[in-house]
């Protein structure tokens, strides 16, 4: 009976793992991550340059200061979710030992490019080697990492306990989780209640309006979003075996939000 029980609940664990990637794979794969920020076709320099001011210049500056990208000399890296590798250049920029894993090969192939464009031939082939393609959950890594550093993809994870216990498995003793998540409370989210209501008219579900309006995912196919109180999230990095030292609240700029924005 006991075992019976613990196969259940595995196979549902399976499947709520499967179908969180799914729904990842199917938005990312199509739809680059902020690549409406960029008028430039995605396979040169100006659309990098585009993406990168928009992202440090504009929408979030923070990101640099905040996750002290000017510590990680000699540090071995690895960033979960490179969207389109603007953090990973800029961490290797600044001496990271760098690798970086996504599920889709859409934001792989993007990284790899603005790698090519920042960085000479022969940099060019070592650093290739250590952007990977695989679920986080599942890809074979060689651990001992000094910093994780993830930016906007925890809360897409709906299985994410496994997700940070194994981070918390590949770190060095005393190594660094950096993460950024959705906040619970938010300009943001009053914009899209309100939206929800006036303009969708309730007609989808508000995870489903809230994917479409935060990830530009088509309405009815929606990526998991979980957003949580301060609490909500020290709770869940404790549970994993992590001890959190500094919380910061910041807030991201989107100029099409009239005022609040
Ligand atoms: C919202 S995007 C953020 C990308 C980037 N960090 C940024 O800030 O622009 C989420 C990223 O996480 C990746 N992702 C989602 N689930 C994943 C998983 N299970 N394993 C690895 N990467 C995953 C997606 O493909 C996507 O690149």
């Amino acid at each position: 009976m006991t075992s019976e029980i613990k196969i259940n609940n595995s196979l549902e664990e399976h499947e709520v793992r499967e179908s969180s990637n799914r729904q990842a794979r199917k938005t990312w794969e199509n739809k680059t991550v902020g690549g409406h920020r960029s008028s430039a076709s995605n396979d040169t320099l100006e659309y990098f340059q585009q993406m990168r001011d928009y992202r440090y210049g504009y929408e979030t500056p923070f990101i640099v200061n905040t996750f002290n990208f000017s510590d990680l000399q000699g540090k071995r890296i690895l960033e979960i979710g490179v969207g389109n590798g603007i953090d990973a250049v800029e961490m290797l920029s600044n001496g990271a030992i760098y690798t970086g894993i996504d599920i889709t090969q859409n934001h792989l192939e993007l990284t790899k490019r603005f790698i090519n464009f920042s960085f000479n031939k022969e940099e060019q082939e070592r650093l290739l080697e250590d952007v990977v393609e695989g679920d986080m959950l599942t890809v074979d890594l060689p651990g001992n990492y000094d910093v994780v550093y993830s930016f906007g993809v925890l809360h897409h994870i709906a299985h994410e306990a496994d997700f940070l216990n194994k981070i918390h498995s590949l770190l060095k003793p005393n190594g660094e989780l950096r993460i950024a998540v959705y906040s619970k409370y938010s300009f943001f989210n009053i914009w899209m209640i309100v939206t929800w209501i006036l303009k969708n008219r309730m007609k989808n579900l508000l995870t489903d309006w809230q994917s479409n309006v935060a990830e530009n995912s088509e309405l009815g196919s929606p990526v998991v979003i979980k957003i949580r109180t301060r609490s909500e999230v020290e709770k869940m990095l404790k549970q994993a075996g992590f001890k959190v030292v500094k919380y910061e609240c910041k807030g991201f700029v989107q100029g099409y939000l009239p005022i609040i924005g």
